[in-house]
């Protein structure tokens, strides 16, 4: 079953939308394996954005995703990394689908609420970044028989 790395970012914790994200990933299927909330250190973003090191937003990025707390998440289910993305919406918060989390949060590219994984390879590497081995569960969800064939 596919993992895929979510985080709920600084904005998201500030505007109380924790609970909404987790509800939504839950209440589709999606099983939490790890949850923590921290402060990202500067070291850390840089890893965990390694891909947009050079892009002229990358510093903004940086300072936004280490500003205070966010919430760091390991999920697993069927696609979980595209399932996700597409909860999540398009980049650009005023062009997301409605329904969507960007969609209905949020207005700004900078400020658009979660981060989730765009591969199965970026899962891996970022749930390395923010969890050790120790930190994740493997559990048997109640529900399982109901929502797998
Ligand atoms: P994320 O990695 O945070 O889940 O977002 P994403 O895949 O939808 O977008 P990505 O291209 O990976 O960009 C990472 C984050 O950088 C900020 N960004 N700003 N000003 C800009 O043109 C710009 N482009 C990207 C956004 O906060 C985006 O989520
Ligand atoms: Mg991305």
């Amino acid at each position: 079953m596919q993992l895929s790395y979510v985080m709920v970012k600084p904005d998201g914790v500030q505007r109380n939308l924790v609970g909404e994200v987790i509800s939504r990933m839950e209440k589709r299927g999606l099983k939490i394996l790890a949850l923590k909330m921290y402060t990202i250190p500067e070291e850390t973003a840089r890893a965990h954005y390694a891909e947009h090191e050079g892009k002229p937003f990358f510093q903004s990025l940086l300072d936004f995703i280490t500003s205070g707390p966010s919430v760091s998440i390991v999920v697993q289910g069927k696609n979980a990394v595209s399932v996700i993305r597409t909860m999540v919406g398009a980049t650009n918060p005023s062009e997301a689908a409605a329904g969507t989390i960007r969609g209905e949060f949020g207005l700004d590219t900078g400020r658009n609420i979660v981060h989730a994984s765009d591969s199965t390879e970026s899962a891996n590497r970022e749930i390395s970044i923010h969890f050790s081995e120790s930190e994740i569960s493997q559990y048997l969800r109640i529900d399982e028989q109901w929502l797998y064939e």
